[in-house]
């Protein structure tokens, strides 16, 4: 049986490699997109959102737009890394319309109906997560499963030295979903590893049609980065395949929080990894990563992607 899954996100290329692989992947049943401001402006994440949907043929999954600016800080986008309008490729502009309900009251309602067989995977700022626990604060007790890419519990960040870039843009409303949640939290310490080599990339290259724009996508941080031999991370794509396969991630439970104090160490995650507060743990972190299952699982939801856009 296949898991349903509400995605919020930003996209922003990893995003869309990691809705790519949910659409494509027989496991995975996307209910709808919730969008977000983040790599880019809510106008683009939304249209790009939108677009990969169209692009593979799932025009019809709904798709509610959105906060247009975090709770409290001021909004840092990241087009320089994922491309003009916050997305590399060549996209079809999308024809189809959002819903008339914004995406907190999204979240709150595709809650209602799926109740546990739901899971929420957020992997942009949390600003929309934050308000949907505003205005209904059972919702992790109504829903199976919660998943947010972000932070950096027991490793460094990757726009400050301690910081990750979805908490830092949101710390207050990534305080609330970490104090609320009790979430599955995947940061840098395994998106950092969740690589795809670039020969992997060339063989997709070499494939052509809809993996044309995938291909970009995948090559995004290689643009701007400095990333390494064994590939580019696709950090959000984590998320997805630990939803495919368990057995991609190892988590470990910790009390958590995230500092909102405005210094050097702004939204970054305070892991108590030796249990110095006495807290009862309130997050799962992500500490391991099966890079080559997670590899397995992406192609897997890739190629069907691409069958279903490519028509074949
Ligand atoms: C996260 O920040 C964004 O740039 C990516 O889409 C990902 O969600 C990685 O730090
Ligand atoms: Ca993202």
């Amino acid at each position: 049986m296949s898991r349903k899954v509400l995605f919020d996100t930003d996209p922003g290329c990893d995003d869309a490699v990691m809705l790519a692989v949910a659409l494509g992947h027989d496991d995975i049943d996307v209910v709808g997109l919730s969008t977000v401001c983040g790599n880019t402006t809510i106008e683009n994440t939304t249209r790009n959102a939108q677009a990969i949907l169209e692009l593979g043929g799932y025009g019809d999954i709904p798709v509610a737009q959105g906060c247009e600016r975090p709770l409290v800080d001021e909004l840092a986008t990241a087009e320089w890394v994922h491309g003009e309008g916050g997305i590399r490729g060549d996209l079809p502009y999308p024809e189809g319309d959002t819903l008339d309900q914004h995406a907190a009251d999204f979240i709150v309602e595709q809650a209602y109906e799926h109740g546990e067989d739901l899971t929420i995977a957020a992997v942009g700022p949390l600003p929309n997560l934050a308000l949907a626990l505003a205005k209904e604060p059972d919702l992790p007790d109504i829903v199976g499963d919660l998943y947010v890419m972000g932070g950096a519990a027991l490793s460094g960040g990757n726009v400050t030295p301690v910081a990750e870039a979805n908490f830092h843009n949101d710390p207050a409303a990534a305080s609330r979903v970490v104090q609320d949640a009790h979430a599955k939290m995947v940061g840098l310490d395994v998106t950092d590893h969740a690589s795809i080599s670039f020969e992997d990339i060339e063989t997709y290259e070499e494939r052509g049609g809809a993996f044309d724009v995938i291909t970009d996508w995948l090559r995004y941080p290689a643009e701007t980065l400095d990333v390494g031999e064994e590939g580019p991370a696709i950090h959000d794509a984590a998320v997805v395949a630990d939803l495919i396969d368990p057995e991609v991630l190892d988590f470990e439970e910790y009390y958590c929080e995230i500092d909102t104090t405005g210094g050097p160490s702004h939204g970054s995650v305070i892991c108590d990894q030796h249990d110095i507060y006495g807290e009862e743990p309130n997050t799962h972190v992500a500490v391991d990563i099966d890079v080559e299952r997670y590899r397995e699982t992406v192609e897997a939801g890739l190629e069907g992607y691409v069958e279903a856009a490519d028509g074949t």
